[in-house]
């Protein structure tokens, strides 16, 4: 990797601010849902422990948009964080300030301390110069390991850079890594899954990823758009028809490079998106009016899977359906199944897709499970991640 990581500078005895993505889902009663993010960061805070570096955290949570919101505090984060470390984590409620920089001046080689939600505070999502300038008051040297949150142009992830010297965190290296040579040099075949309601979000992506992959399987509700490009109703279905010239624009590159794109053969479709509401299965041209793509089809889920098997090199993004209702979940079980049982190389993205892969209790079997969302569509588009330009080259 071009950019330096925590093993290439001296940390030991230095005062370590590091950003990290802890924006975690939250149940109803404030409980963390899925701790992956958390997690994923051990390597780097570990690595800084067993360095002697005093262990200064920074994370958002939500969107709290520069408002304290109770709810979004980051204290049940530094108790999560606590019992995965096996040591004490100090959770601040605030993240500038005298008092905070008292604390930090009290830490000894090896502690660690989680400062408060950084959304809490108009100049983060700002880019507020002040605002990095408080937070670089309390480090001598700043590691990003919060991918997921690098494509936003934040004061803790871009601003800070005019202060203190930055450097990437262990997670960030492996994210950079596997999605680079994602991009790079893929085993072939490679194949990308799109699903996922959007067709908007995917449109970087497909761009940028049709010269460089063999096939393209679209699900998700985003396939109505290609659906309607093609002359088929699609019921209920919202069309982003805006995006349609794009897209075709995008279906006759495909063509003339000889990539497949391969749509649905079939769908589950259902005239609402709730729990116990009635479904058909329908060939793909047949939609009925008055009803909506709610999942791929039996026969979809054969030809994706055995497509699937065929290939050295997957990248998937966005669910096949509507994967939170259990009903329509059988075309996301299934292709991440396939992922799964898959040799190759299988990398899985964005927040409700790499849910439904931690869910489904297989995140272990992929090669790679990208904590972006946002970020990792962005970095699959070949676009540059602000909080990854800022950081130092070897
Ligand atoms: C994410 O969940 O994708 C990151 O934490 C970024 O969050 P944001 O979309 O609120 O900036």
């Amino acid at each position: 990797m071009q950019k330096k990581t925590v093993k290439d500078v001296d940390v030991s005895g230095k005062r370590v601010l590091v950003r990290v993505d802890f924006n975690v889902p939250l149940g109803p009663d404030g409980t963390i849902e899925d701790d992956s993010r958390i997690r994923a960061c051990l390597p780097t805070i570990t690595f800084l422990i067993n360095h002697s570096a005093k262990v200064i955290l920074c994370s958002h949570l939500g969107r709290p948009h520069g408002i304290i919101d109770e709810r979004l505090r980051l204290a049940p984060v530094a108790r999560r964080l606590s019992e995965l470390l096996e040591k004490p984590v100090v959770s601040l409620r605030e993240a500038i300030g005298p008092s905070v920089e008292k604390t930090v001046a009290g830490l000894k080689d090896g502690d660690v301390v989680l400062l408060e939600n950084l959304r809490f505070y108009p100049g983060e999502e700002e880019n507020n110069f002040g605002f990095s300038q408080d937070l670089s008051r309390l480090a001598d040297l700043y590691v990003n390991d919060a991918f997921g949150a690098s494509h936003r142009s934040h004061a803790s992830v871009a601003g800070i850079s005019k202060f203190l010297p930055c450097v990437a965190g262990l997670l960030m290296e492996k994210e950079i890594e596997q999605l680079s040579s994602l991009l790079e040099h893929p085993d072939r075949p490679f194949a990308v899954i799109l699903g996922g309601a959007k067709v908007e979000e995917k449109i970087g992506i497909l761009e940028n990823i049709i010269p460089k992959v063999d096939l393209v399987l679209v699900g998700g509700g985003a396939v109505a758009t290609f659906l309607k490009i093609h002359g088929n109703p699609v019921g209920n279905s919202p069309v982003e028809t805006n995006k349609m010239k794009v897209v075709e624009t995008i279906l006759r590159d495909a063509t003339s490079r000889g990539v497949r794109i391969l749509l649905p053969e079939d769908f589950v479709v259902t005239k609402k998106p709730e729990p116990g509401s009635p479904s058909l299965i329908v060939p793909s041209d047949q939609i009925p009016p008055d009803y909506i793509i709610a999942d791929i089809g039996p026969l979809t889920i054969a030809e994706f899977t055995q497509e699937i098997h065929q290939c050295q090199t997957v990248a998937w993004n966005g669910p096949m359906g509507i994967f939170e209702i259990p009903q329509f979940s059988n075309g996301t079980k299934a292709v991440a199944q396939a992922l799964a049982g898959l040799s190759g190389t299988t990398v899985v993205g964005g927040g409700s897709t790499a849910e439904a892969v931690t869910q489904l209790g297989i995140a272990g079997k992929m090669t790679h499970v990208s904590t972006g969302g946002g970020a990792f569509l962005r970095f699959l588009s070949g676009k540059t991640l602000p909080g990854v330009d800022v950081l130092l080259n070897r």
